[in-house]
């Protein structure tokens, strides 16, 4: 028998063989951190990204495809999910519904619909109560003789949140006295007025990620202890040193929040452990969240690897740690100007930091341009060497 039939019929076994299937093509809205390390974990898989952000983004470039435009116009939106699988956005603020808009059989995750709950603080708040989850006392003000009403009925200190467009604590502030009113209130009402929270005297923070697929599946990660700085994350702690009950409660509670928006994705839940043993919801980021980085080096899967296989609505990973403990400490700009690894060198020292560095050219006072995590057999001793390589990093 000569060789070449056997070849041939090798060959037609392949080209009628239509179980094959392409990687898919992903679609992330936003060129920042996280859609760079969720681009990181797709491109791992094999599958493809293209990015949309509307000015060239530092820590996209170089990941697939990266385009900007704006992306408020459905056309530059058509050209960019033409050829994507599925789309995504690495912020609630991205516009998830003019890609709806043209996206035809493409599926976005998260849903417009769920973004349009969550990016409204007073909306999102209502829907947390609705929904049975326990949360603060609050008031959706539209005027500020509702606001003065509302720090009546909470008490002071209060909080005033604007509803739209805040993120690390920038649209928060503390209002002491009847004083602070008019001032908070100028600085953060927006047209429809904002959120007067009562003041939680919380002993810690938690934060627990779930990770949902379109067709049901669902898993959720360790809770973490956050610690805030000026309303803004500063450190997260694994295992948190809440008791096995809290922990029950915190992992409960953020996956009755999942089903009941409907999440696909990741959902970052934000909660208050409280001195009594209550946990309060404080709110809800429907994305790869910043209490979530540890798991990079620290899981079995990375949020950010389980965030692309639910929107691709693939098998779930395995979120449990893989190690006895963790803590991430993130690395704020220090001052204004151009960026320089000068500073880097030394934090290689610490042992088992791994250094993240988000790309961004620019740096600014606060700005997040990386972090570190460290794994350790004690959650203590992870957070004193990630505190140490962090503090070496003058961005
Ligand atoms: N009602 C409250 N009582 C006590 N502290 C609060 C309250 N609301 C917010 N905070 C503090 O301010 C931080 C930031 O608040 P919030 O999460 O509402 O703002 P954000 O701008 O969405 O922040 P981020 O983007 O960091 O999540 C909280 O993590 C918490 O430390
Ligand atoms: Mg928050």
């Amino acid at each position: 028998m000569p060789f070449w039939p056997v070849e041939w019929k090798f060959f037609l076994r392949c080209t009628v063989d239509n179980t094959s299937q392409p990687f898919p093509t992903i679609g992330i809205l936003g060129g920042g951190q996280l859609g760079r390390m969720s681009a990181l974990a797709a491109i791992r898989m094999g599958i493809h990204v293209r990015t949309l952000s509307p000015k060239p983004s530092g820590p996209v470039e170089g990941l697939g495809e990266s385009l900007s435009g704006d992306w408020t116009d459905p056309d530059v939106m058509r050209n960019f999910v033409t050829g994507c699988d599925v789309i995504t956005v690495e912020s609630e603020w991205a516009p998830a519904e003019v890609a709806e808009e043209v996206a035809g059989d493409i599926p976005v995750y998260p849903r417009a619909e769920t973004l349009r709950i969550i990016r409204h603080k007073g909306v999102q708040r209502k829907r947390l109560t609705e929904a049975g989850l326990p949360g603060t006392q609050y008031r959706l003000c539209a005027s500020i003789e509702e606001a003065e009403d509302a720090c009546a009925a909470v008490g002071f200190p209060a909080v005033f949140k604007r509803f739209q467009g805040s993120y690390d604590g920038y649209g928060n502030r503390m209002v002491h006295s009847t004083d602070d009113i008019p001032g908070a209130w100028q600085a953060l009402a927006d047209p429809d007025g904002l959120l007067v929270e009562k003041w939680v005297p919380f002993i810690r923070e938690l934060a627990v990620m779930v990770s949902r697929r379109p067709s049901g599946e669902y898993v959720v990660y360790p809770v973490v202890h956050i610690e805030q700085r000026n309303h803004r994350c500063h450190s997260v702690v694994v295992p948190a040193p809440s008791s096995p009950d809290i922990q029950n409660q915190a992992q409960q509670l953020a996956v009755q929040a999942a089903l009941n928006l409907d999440i696909v994705g990741m959902l970052g839940v934000e909660l208050f452990e409280t001195r009594d043993g209550a946990i309060l919801v404080n709110e809800l980021a429907p994305r790869p969240h910043n209490s979530g980085h540890f798991s990079i080096e620290s899981c079995k899967t990375s949020q950010f690897e389980n965030h692309v296989r639910s929107i691709l609505d693939w098998p779930l990973g395995d979120p449990s740690l893989r190690v006895p403990a963790a803590a991430m400490v993130n690395i704020l700009g220090q001052r204004t100007g151009l960026v320089s690894s000068q500073s880097l060198r030394t934090s290689f020292e610490v042992t088992d930091a791994a250094i993240h560095i988000y790309g961004k050219t620019e740096t600014r006072p606060d700005r997040k341009m990386g972090h570190v995590t460290v794994t350790a057999d004690h959650p203590e001793e992870a957070l004193i060497r990630a505190e140490k390589a962090a503090s070496r990093i003058l961005l």
